[in-house]
């Protein structure tokens, strides 16, 4: 709130008058290294498929790429309209984005309803939505399904802020998991609608994963994906502790072991092999092939492996969110140091859009 109260332009001719001088200075957004953007919501603990979705990525391209991520709490309204332990969401999923390795001097990390311009360009971006297509979305479709006493707007036009989130920094790399492919898609859409009707401000966003496909991580009984708010048992949190993890592993799905050399492996299968591939070391994971492979294999042996090898790469990450949370000081600095990057970064994007709009009438 603090934010606003600074830095929000109150609406009256003065304000718009020096917004506009400052609009005159040639500030134009840095050349040279490309925008990464990218958002999570705080609806829940972060899990697996949080991390090699989507953090893993932020980690590695901190150090390339103008990075701005946020934790997207106007998201999490759409479904979760109760704010009362909305903070402390906030905080977790900050501490748990910096807990994996990501550095908030090296890039923008901010909170959503920090960076107000971005409601005013969904705004303007809602002009080039329609209701026929966004009806049509997947996620739409399942969150109508999942909350059907709630199917508010803000639901509807879900996509139509996340463009706003992506294109108030003009970003092309967007790191998310295979879930969010078709935001991505639409919000190509409304650059390509914007560029056409108005002139070219917008580079096209494109989903991105390191050197590989978008990554989907399957929950543990096979059933699904990893989600912060379905079915705990079959998903692994950051916050997990050694015992949980153990657990859950343990109860995985899985069967009596191929009957043929080299035979397929059904899904479920499959998904261990996965997140072994993910946390264990390579030899693990080839001693393990082979004795599928030869039809030797024993998933218990497997799985207690695994279990062990997600512990060792769990329990740092939780450990070091632990100490993160106890220290809210430096939370608050972490987000109004992330927030002045990411309203200087916006503005230069909105002072393209406004004029691009003729929205610029001194
Ligand atoms: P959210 O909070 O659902 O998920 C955050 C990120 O984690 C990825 N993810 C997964 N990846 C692989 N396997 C899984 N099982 C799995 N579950 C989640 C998601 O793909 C995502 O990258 N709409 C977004 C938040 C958002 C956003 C944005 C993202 C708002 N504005 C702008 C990018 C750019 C969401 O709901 O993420």
């Amino acid at each position: 709130m603090w934010l606003h109260r600074e830095s929000a332009p109150a609406l009256n001719a003065k304000s718009i008058y020096l917004r506009r001088l400052m609009e005159k200075k040639k500030e134009t957004l840095p050349a040279g290294r490309q925008v990464v953007m990218s958002g999570i919501r705080p609806t829940g603990f972060l899990h697996l498929g949080n991390y090699f979705g989507a953090i893993r990525n932020y980690v590695k391209m901190q150090e390339e790429y103008d990075c701005y991520f946020m934790v997207a709490d106007l998201h999490s309204l759409t479904t979760h309209p109760d704010t009362k332990d909305l903070k402390t969401n906030v905080h977790r999923v900050l501490a748990e984005n910096i807990a994996s390795g990501l550095d908030p001097e090296k890039v923008a990390l901010y909170c959503q309803s920090h960076l107000y311009q971005t409601g005013e360009l969904y705004l303007y971006l809602n002009m080039l939505a329609y209701k026929g297509e966004l009806e049509k979305t997947p996620t739409f479709k399942d969150k109508v399904r999942q909350h059907p006493d709630n199917v508010n707007a803000g639901l509807l036009t879900y996509p139509v802020l996340m463009a706003a989130d992506i294109l108030i920094h003009k970003a092309k790399y967007v790191p998310v998991g295979k879930d969010q492919e078709q935001h991505l898609e639409i919000a190509r859409n409304y650059v390509n609608r914007f560029n056409h009707r108005y002139s070219e401000v917008f580079p096209e966003p494109y989903a991105f994963n390191f050197n590989s496909e978008l990554v989907k991580i399957p929950s543990l009984d096979g059933t699904g994906k990893m989600s912060k708010s379905e079915n705990h048992m079959a998903t692994l949190f950051l916050a997990d502790d050694d015992n949980a993890i153990r657990k859950k592993i343990m109860k995985a799905k899985t069967d009596n072991g191929p009957s043929e050399n080299n035979s397929a492996k059904p899904d479920y299968i499959e998904n261990l092999f996965l997140l072994m591939k993910l946390v264990s070391k390579a030899n693990t994971l080839q001693h393990f092939e082979e004795k599928f492979n030869n039809c030797s294999i024993r998933y218990g042996d497997m799985k207690k492996q695994l279990a062990e090898d997600m512990v060792e790469f769990i329990a740092p990450i939780r450990q070091k969110v632990d100490d993160i949370l106890n220290d809210e000081k430096y939370l608050q600095k972490v987000m109004k140091q992330g927030a002045e990057k990411a309203i200087a970064h916006a503005e230069i994007t909105m002072r393209d859009v406004r004029n691009a709009m003729r929205l610029n009438y001194f």
